[in-house]
Formats: structure tokens, C-alpha cells, sequence
């Protein structure tokens, strides 16, 4: 009896944690497998220049090195050579396990591949699925297969995470920085007390995101994102935000909703992009939407989707990094 092809497919391939210098490859196999469905949506390439994905997969191998799965064919040339036909990329930050990438080769797809790397890169039994452990992950709302599959074990669609470009081309449609709420540099506060910075963004995150992610602020300063602390009159910690001269602006995680549009209105005027700004805001947090639409930016195709299998951040005064890491 011959095997059924799906089956034939999974029973050749092996699954083993990627080598640094083969995360070129996986740059190449998220190109190619977008560009596959997008281009029947009539939706444009991505661009080759791939630089910012090729450091945020050297941060995921470089943080969680076991959670970061390639899926390997027998390419028939040497024995042992093999070809890189999927992977899987997940961090587990605290009680969240986020799955950040997965993607596997369009002629090797709907074969049972993706579900088996989510099983490779899954939260490990007792982690993160305690009692308060959760699953999320961020999709393409243009992509059914990858929501579906997802949704199957759990990890549901929940908010929209928009992708807005552009300048502030109408600043007063940012409302000001309420009086009394003065933001300060990082590397002002790091100068002086360096843990004492960090401790206060942790608590930041973890009242706002549900989790503490310092491993991920290390990553932003390497990236050389600029990070305020907006502290209130009786100098507490309200919030903070990050922008860079490349454009993006977030995370911002914010101890009051109201707070968003006010800080975004000032990260946008503390930097000059070299391009246009980029921020990912979730639906939930509306009025930092509205006011960033009335400044002049644009909203890109398609929304992404934030996904997970139970609650734990407040994302109407979080902003994340980006969908591939909150
Ligand atoms: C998304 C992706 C990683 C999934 O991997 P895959 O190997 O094709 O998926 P699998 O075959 O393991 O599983 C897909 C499952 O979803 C189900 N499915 C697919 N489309 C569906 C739909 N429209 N409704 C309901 N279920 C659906 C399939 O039946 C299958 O379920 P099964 O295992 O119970 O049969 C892969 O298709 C891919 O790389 N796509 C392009 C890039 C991409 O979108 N990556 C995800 C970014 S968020």
C-alpha cells in the first residue's frame, strides 16, 4: 500500500534547531512562500532587502535557539546533505509563548509540515501551559491557512493590528503631552541608574503586555531605537515609547490609554525619519488610530490579526514591536 502523498512528504523530512548560518535561508523561504499567496491577491512582491528580518531571526536563534526549527529533506546529492524545505520560529518571554514564524515551502504546503513544526516549537508541557501560560501569535488577516491552522489548537484571532506609514503632517491632531507629564531619555536614566531603568520598564511591561520581555528591550537598543520614560509630576513611571531614525516608532507601553495619541504625538516630533514613520497600532487602542490617521499617515494592506488562546495583555495602552515580536 502506497503511502499517501502527505504522509510520504512528513515521513521524509527531520526537524532540528537552525545553525546561525543558515538563517539566510529562512529569509529566503519567508519571501518566497508570501510572495506565493499574495501574488494571488494581486498584492506586489516584497522587496529583496531582507537586513531588519535577517536581525530579528538572529535575535529569536540568538534567545530561544530550541524554539527556532528547521524541517530537512535528504536533497539526494551527498548522503547527509539536506535542503531547508520550512521553518518555525517561537520565544517564550515569562508565562507567554509567541509564535513568530512559520513558513514552509509552497510545493511542500497543506501536507501536514506547518502543523508538525508548531508541535516542534511549542511552549514546553508544564511552561508555559500552567496555569496562567498562554499561546499568541500575529497572522496575515489575507492568509486562511495560517489562522486556520492556529485557530485549530487554539490560538484564535482576537484584534487587528494595524500597520500605519507615513509623517506627521498635521502634528496638532496628536493631543499634547498632558502638563506635568515630561518625558526623559533612557540614556539619560540609564547614565544614572542603568538596573533601576530597567526595573521600571519591566514593571511597565508587565502591567500593560502581561510580561516582562528585557531580552527584547536589549535587542531595540541594538537596533538603535530611542526609548523615553514619560514620568508624571510626582516623578512615577506612567509610560514609555521608543522611535528611531529609521522610522519605526513602538514599542509604548503606557500605564493610561489616553496616554497613546499624546506620546505618539511626541515620539513622531522627537525623531526625524530618514523615510517615513511606521507604527503598528492594535484596534483596541482607537483613539491613538483616530489621531494618527488625522496627522497624515496611511493605512498599509492587510491588517494583521493577533491571536491567542487566552487573555493577557491590554493592548488598548500597548503597542508592540512589530507582529513577528511583541
Ligand atoms: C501557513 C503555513 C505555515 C501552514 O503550513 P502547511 O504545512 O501548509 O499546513 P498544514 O498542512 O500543516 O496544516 C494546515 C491545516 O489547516 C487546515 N486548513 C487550511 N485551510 C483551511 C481553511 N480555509 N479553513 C479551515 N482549515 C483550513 C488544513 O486542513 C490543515 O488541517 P489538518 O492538519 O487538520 O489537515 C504554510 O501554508 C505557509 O507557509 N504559507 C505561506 C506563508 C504563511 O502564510 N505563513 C504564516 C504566516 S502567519
Amino acid at each position: 500500500m502506497t503511502a499517501d502523498p502527505d504522509t510520504a512528504v512528513r515521513g521524509a523530512l527531520s526537524y532540528r534547531p537552525v545553525r546561525p548560518e543558515e538563517l539566510g535561508i529562512c529569509t529566503e523561504i519567508w519571501r518566497i512562500s508570501i510572495n506565493d499567496y499574495t501574488r494571488r491577491l494581486n498584492q506586489p512582491d516584497l522587496e529583496a532587502e531582507t537586513g531588519p528580518l535577517m536581525r530579528l531571526y538572529s535575535h529569536l536563534q540568538a534567545t530561544d535557539p530550541e524554539r527556532f526549527v528547521v524541517a530537512t529533506h535528504p536533497d539526494g546529492s551527498e548522503p547527509g546533505e539536506e535542503r531547508i524545505v520550512a521553518f518555525a520560529a517561537a520565544v517564550q518571554r515569562e508565562r507567554l509563548w509567541f509564535l513568530s514564524m512559520c513558513f514552509v515551502r509552497p510545493e511542500i504546503q497543506a501536507s501536514g509540515v506547518g502543523r508538525a513544526l508548531l508541535d516542534e516549537v511549542g511552549p514546553d508541557p508544564g511552561a508555559a501551559n500552567g496555569e496562567d501560560g498562554v499561546r499568541a501569535t500575529a497572522t496575515d488577516s489575507a492568509q486562511p491557512v495560517s489562522n486556520a491552522l492556529y485557530a485549530s489548537v487554539g490560538i484564535v484571532p482576537r484584534v487587528p493590528l494595524l500597520n500605519l506609514i507615513g509623517l506627521p503632517l498635521r502634528p496638532d491632531a496628536f493631543p499634547a503631552l498632558p502638563s506635568g507629564l515630561t518625558p526623559v531619555p533612557f540614556d539619560v536614566l540609564a547614565r544614572a541608574d542603568h538596573d533601576g531603568l530597567a526595573a521600571t520598564v519591566d514593571a511597565l511591561d508587565r502591567d500593560a503586555l502581561g510580561v516582562a520581555h528585557p531580552i527584547d528591550h536589549a535587542f531595540l537598543r541594538k537596533e538603535g531605537r530611542r526609548g523615553w520614560l514619560y514620568r508624571g509630576s510626582d516623578d512615577s513611571a506612567i509610560a514609555y515609547g521608543y522611535a528611531t531614525e529609521a522610522g519605526r516608532i513602538g514599542p509604548v507601553a503606557s500605564s493610561d490609554p489616553a496616554l497613546l495619541a499624546p506620546i505618539l504625538g511626541h515620539l513622531s516630533g522627537a525623531i526625524t525619519p530618514r523615510g517615513a514613520f511606521a507604527v503598528w497600532l492594535p484596534g483596541t487602542a482607537d483613539q491613538a488610530v483616530v489621531a494618527t490617521l488625522r496627522a497624515g499617515f496611511r493605512l498599509e494592506p492587510f491588517p494583521i490579526l493577533l491571536c491567542w488562546d487566552r487573555p493577557f495583555a491590554d493592548l488598548s495602552r500597548y503597542l508592540p514591536i512589530s507582529p513577528g515580536l511583541l
